[in-house]
């Protein structure tokens, strides 16, 4: 398979896709289809980081994001080395700016999951290395884009397309979806309690950045939501962090679970994506997630390759 691709980005830090156009969004996911063919017919040679070092920094824990980019490094051709927080001197109080000074000493590409957006950007701001968000309070780029890689491959278009999001609308996941699919050319609706929902200054800024036509809706209602929806997210009712609300957003969401009774109401082929990890019971339940529509588990094998899509055209 041959896409064209027809943007330079290499140098870019990832660090939300507002920062990116439609094109260059494109180009990433042309990427990461085309690299993936590529595998599929058998040919494992794409050495983009060939002598090149990739710092994998995890201030949070991660199973999908942690394994498919040390795998993603190493099938380019790279040196992925895993780092926990807590175990650099930052555990001990070494600046977030300072050891992004010392990491731009000795590798070539920085993918970091951090509590605070800002640290990313204290990163970004001292390191020539290119950096990555792999998850933020505030967003998670790489799995919107290994998401609308798995829309694009299952509805074969993103642009026209309804895609609904139920459950925290403000979870940085959530975010990450709607800054793609709309620039993409996809309507999304976000079904949320109110107090969670998108804040509006930040609903508004997703509108200026949308592709010509494309729709963001802000409802309080999950079953108008799924109605005439292509695709049906979810993600946790309780983000990395916010465990001292456990309890109080487990009682709120409740009505937002995507359920068979809430399937009831969407289309018979709107598919079902969950980033994962789900918390089977809460935000979904057994008959969904394992059910004929969901594509949680192509979702995450894309992971990998919009990823290695994503490295190879800015590391
Ligand atoms: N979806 C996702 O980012 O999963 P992990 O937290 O396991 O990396
Ligand atoms: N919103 C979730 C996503 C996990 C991949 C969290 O931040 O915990």
């Amino acid at each position: 398979m041959v896409f064209k691709i027809t943007k330079n980005l290499k140098g870019r830090d990832l660090l939300t896709l507002a920062d990116f156009t439609r094109e260059e969004l494109w180009n990433m996911l042309k990427k990461s289809a085309q690299i993936k063919s590529d595998v599929k017919c058998g040919s494992l040679v794409h050495p983009y980081l060939a002598g090149k070092s990739v710092a994998l920094l995890f201030q949070k824990p991660s199973t999908r994001t942690r394994i498919s980019f040390d795998v993603g490094v190493f099938q380019l051709g790279g040196h992925p080395i895993y780092l926990s927080w807590n175990e650099l001197q930052l555990g001990r109080g070494e600046t977030v700016a300072d050891t992004g000074r010392t990491f731009d000493c000795y590798v070539d590409g920085i993918v970091a999951r951090v509590f605070k957006h800002g640290d990313l950007e204290a990163i970004a701001q001292v390191a020539r290395a290119p950096v990555i968000n792999a998850l933020s309070d505030l967003a998670h780029p790489c799995q919107a884009m290994g998401d609308c890689l798995t829309i694009w491959e299952k509805k074969g278009k993103i642009d026209g397309l309804n895609v609904a999001f139920v459950g925290d609308g403000n979870d940085n996941v959530c975010r990450s979806l709607a800054e793609a699919v709309l620039k993409l050319g996809g309507n999304i609706t976000v079904a949320s309690p109110a107090k969670y929902q998108l804040p509006e200054a930040y609903a508004e800024s997703l509108a200026k950045g949308s592709a010509r036509g494309a729709k963001l809706t802000l409802t309080e209602d999950a079953r108008a939501a799924v109605k005439e929806a292509d695709v049906i997210y979810t993600d946790v009712w309780v983000s990395m962090g916010q465990e001292a609300e456990k309890e109080a957003r487990i009682a709120t969401f409740k009505p937002y679970q995507l359920n068979s009774a809430l399937m009831a109401h969407a289309p018979g082929d709107a598919i079902v994506m969950h980033c994962l990890p789900a918390h089977r019971g809460d935000e979904i339940t057994d008959d969904v997630i394992d059910g004929k529509n969901s594509v949680v588990w192509d979702q995450a094998e894309n992971r990998l390759h919009a990823q290695k899509g994503i490295m190879a055209l800015l590391f």
